[in-house]
């Protein structure tokens, strides 16, 4: 079973150790629904720097046209400021499933980030759901959405 109103070639899903546990899980519903997971780090739940990792998703889905990215640590805020640094990458730090509607659906965020510490695993679970159902809508949203590619190509 895949996800029905938008195609979703493969994730890539990374955490630093606060989220390692969440993101397991995670990673395993995704595969249990189908869908092709690449898990770029951390590889254990020893300590480890968040922005590593970020920067690993953000660069893959930067690199692969269709993919997604999924990032947990225990906010889900650092994972998210890091990811952002990454060109092309539109990162989200969602709390809820109205986030994660709007973060798809009119921002067409391509790397999802969850809080482990603040967002229940069955909460979680049902946001990745919803983010991964949701097409972007385009219309005066891609017109926002181009926008915000032009700040990031005067930033470089
Ligand atoms: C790690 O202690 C914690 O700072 C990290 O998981 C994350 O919440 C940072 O934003």
């Amino acid at each position: 079973m895949q996800y029905e109103n938008q195609d979703v070639t493969r994730i890539y899903a990374g955490s630093d150790h606060a989220g390692f546990a969440l993101r397991a899980r995670l990673v395993a519903h995704l595969r249990g629904r189908g869908i092709e997971v690449k898990e770029l780090g951390a590889p254990t739940a020893e300590s480890s720097d968040y922005p590593d990792w970020a920067a690993a998703v953000g660069r893959a889905v930067r690199e692969q046209a269709g993919s997604f990215g999924l990032l947990v640590c225990g906010t889900g805020l650092g994972v998210c400021i890091a990811a952002n640094k990454v060109h092309g990458v539109r990162a989200v730090d969602v709390w809820n499933l109205e986030g994660a509607r709007q973060s798809r659906g009119h921002n067409d965020a391509n790397v999802l980030c969850l809080g482990a510490k603040l967002v229940a695993e069955a909460d979680a679970i049902a946001i990745v759901d919803v983010w991964l159902e949701t097409p972007f809508e385009g219309g005066r949203h891609a017109r926002r959405v181009a926008q915000i590619a032009a700040i990031e190509a005067q930033e470089k």
